[in-house]
């Protein structure tokens, strides 16, 4: 593997922040299992479809895949993190058709012109030159055949970042300011940019931000919790060094808010989802 996407590499593969994609793996599916839902309806899979999913994680959209091709399908899962793709061969150890491969889409040498559909839930906004990666990926694509790509929206529009994000900025302070474009969950939030991409790559693109709720959540102490583990504020806590007593404070501010929402049990969180549909044309 090329080490282009070295730092995302070491991120998702050897970081505390990766690893609770496993230890965390069954709430964070339920939480997202709308977001696969935005993927799998605009997708389409038919039965004895070629699909690869960039980003594949611990599996949840490998099974899914799989059970739409069928077995005289193919579903190809690639991840630059080896113990999430171990651990989507456990989960799919009873499915034939599917493969997990640890592989960088950004610079992998997919069989060219083979699949039909390239399919990816939070996947792909970590690439350090997603245009190279776009370009990569649509080598891979058959004439006719599509791409459809799920990604965070604005930040102003997803609680989920901009909540916690407030909170553990007012108790501790601002980070040094990133670009906003930067590889990250939040790095296709500008539809108009990404769009470009595809474009360059030859894909026909139809994008959408897509208002939906993110359940089940529990209850929003469970959501508020879950912001302690993942998300903006643990980066903000980590990089001012937080102690217990911040950690506490901030996830009390992240639960007062949550609790003004109109769902409450079970909590809803409102969410944006940018859905990109892009085409390769036929000639
Ligand atoms: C937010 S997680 C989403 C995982 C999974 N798709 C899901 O929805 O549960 C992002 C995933 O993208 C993978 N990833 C990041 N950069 C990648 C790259 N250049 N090539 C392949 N996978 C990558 C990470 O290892 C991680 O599994």
């Amino acid at each position: 593997m090329t080490d282009v996407n070295a730092k995302q590499a070491e991120y998702w593969a050897n970081s505390p922040g990766g690893a609770k994609w496993i230890t965390l793996e069954d709430r964070l599916d339920a939480a997202l299992g709308p977001v696969l839902e935005l993927v799998l309806e605009r997708a389409a899979l038919q039965p004895g479809e070629r699909v690869l999913d960039i980003g594949c994680g611990t599996g949840a959209s490998l099974i899914r895949a799989a059970e739409a091709v069928g077995e005289t399908g193919h579903v190809l899962g690639a991840d630059i993190s080896a113990p999430f793709v171990d651990r989507a061969r456990i989960r799919t150890a009873g499915l034939p058709q599917v493969e997990a491969i640890v592989a960088d889409a950004q610079t992998y040498d997919f069989e060219p012109g083979r699949a039909d559909a390239i399919i990816s839930r939070f996947g792909v906004m970590f690439f350090e030159d997603s245009r190279a990666a776009f370009a990569n990926m649509a080598r891979a694509l058959r004439p006719g055949g599509r791409m459809v790509f799920a990604a965070w929206g604005r930040l102003a529009n997803n609680p989920w970042f901009m909540v916690p994000h407030q909170a553990a900025v007012a108790r501790l302070g601002r980070p040094p300011s990133t670009d906003r474009n930067a590889p990250g969950p939040l790095a296709f939030h500008d539809i108009d940019r990404i769009s470009s991409f595809f474009a360059e790559a030859g894909l026909e693109v139809q994008a959408e931000a897509v208002s939906i709720g993110l359940t089940p959540m529990g209850l929003a102490s469970g959501a508020a919790a879950m912001c302690m583990k993942v998300g903006p504020a643990v980066r903000v806590i980590a990089h001012f060094g937080g102690s217990d007593e911040d950690e506490t404070a901030i996830e009390a501010e992240v639960l007062r808010v949550f609790q003004t929402y109109p769902s409450q049990d079970p909590f809803v969180m409102p969410a944006e989802i940018n859905r990109f549909h892009a085409t390769l044309p036929e000639s």
